[in-house]
């Protein structure tokens, strides 16, 4: 019997990257420095995360039948990641990625197999012996929606990270325990014409529709964490940053494996923010993700 499992529901994608001083403008062409292709997804790295960070993971995304989705499925078992894989009949999704010399990045994604998955994919079956859902937004909004449904029926936590921004229907929100948007995500959340701020407005909506935390990354400032009843800074690190890439993911993968694992949330958010900080110090996504020994060394 599976205890505690967290179940990844998400993308996957190869990612592509180059490394160049400072991102083009509209129209230019620019000689950049080193190419990588890697892993990636924002499913596919908050598994990986999760998984580093000691979780028991099922894995549930959608490739093609084509070296790409090779090359995943392979990560994947050498990762002990319990996979459930979804072939569509389209292309792997394929991300191509721009690092600057700061570590800033800019993504496009082409969502192949990501964008065929179908509500009917996700069976209640699934569910057996998790305690946590992680859910993100690479997958169509009716998956998410189904998947969120069955895993509050099946007595599951859910735990969204609404990336890329979209719109929020009320009917997902219900079935949402705990929301981690960035700053930008939480600003398409709130939808208030009173005189209140982005983060108050998103978590009167979300708290009034059942929902039990708010939890608002902030990058080198920490999480902001939002609770019915308080309101916590959870502060960052400020570390020489290399390449962020992921480093959203990393956060969200290590929060829902430490609440997996039992810890409170304060401690969980604590050491998300810890991995996350590390994760940006190396380039790539899932090759910088730390290991649950160097994530949980020290007290949070
Ligand atoms: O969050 C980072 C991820 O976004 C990348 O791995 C890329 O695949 C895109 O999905």
């Amino acid at each position: 019997m599976k205890q505690n499992r967290l179940l990844v529901v998400g993308s996957s994608n190869l990612d592509l990257t180059i490394y160049c001083d400072r991102l083009p403008g509209p129209g230019e062409t620019l000689l950049g420095g080193e190419f990588s292709s890697g892993i990636g997804g924002k499913g596919a790295n908050q598994a990986a995360a999760a998984s580093r960070a000691g979780a028991e993971v099922t894995f549930l995304s959608a490739i093609g039948n084509d070296s790409s989705g090779e090359q995943i499925r392979a990560f994947f078992s050498k990762e002990c990641i319990e996979t459930l894989w979804v072939t569509p009949g389209k292309a792997t999704g394929t991300a191509i990625i721009l690092v600057d010399k700061n570590g800033t990045n800019s993504i496009v994604v082409a969502p192949g197999a990501n964008a065929a998955m179908v509500p009917d994919d996700v069976d209640s079956a699934t569910f057996h012996g998790c305690s946590h859902v992680l859910l993100s937004l690479e997958i169509p909004m009716p998956v998410v929606m189904e998947t969120a449904k069955k895993a509050r029926e099946a007595g599951c936590v859910v735990i969204l990270n609404p990336a890329p921004a979209s719109a929020l229907p009320d009917e997902l929100l219900r079935c949402v325990n705990i929301l981690v948007p960035n700053e930008h995500e939480v600003g398409v959340l709130a939808c208030s014409d009173r005189s209140e701020s982005a983060h108050e407005a998103a978590a009167r909506r979300f708290f009034n529709l059942g929902g039990e935390a708010l939890i608002i990354t902030l990058g080198a400032d920490g999480a902001k964490m939002m609770q019915p009843l308080q309101d916590e800074l959870v502060p960052g690190f400020v570390v020489p940053a290399v390449d962020t890439v992921g480093a959203g993911d990393c956060f969200c993968g290590v929060l829902a494996a430490s609440l997996a694992a039992g810890k409170y949330l304060t401690e969980a958010v604590r050491f998300a923010n810890r991995a996350a900080s590390l994760s940006v110090q190396e380039r790539g996504a899932i090759p910088s993700f730390p290991s649950k020994e160097t994530i949980f060394s020290e007290p949070p």
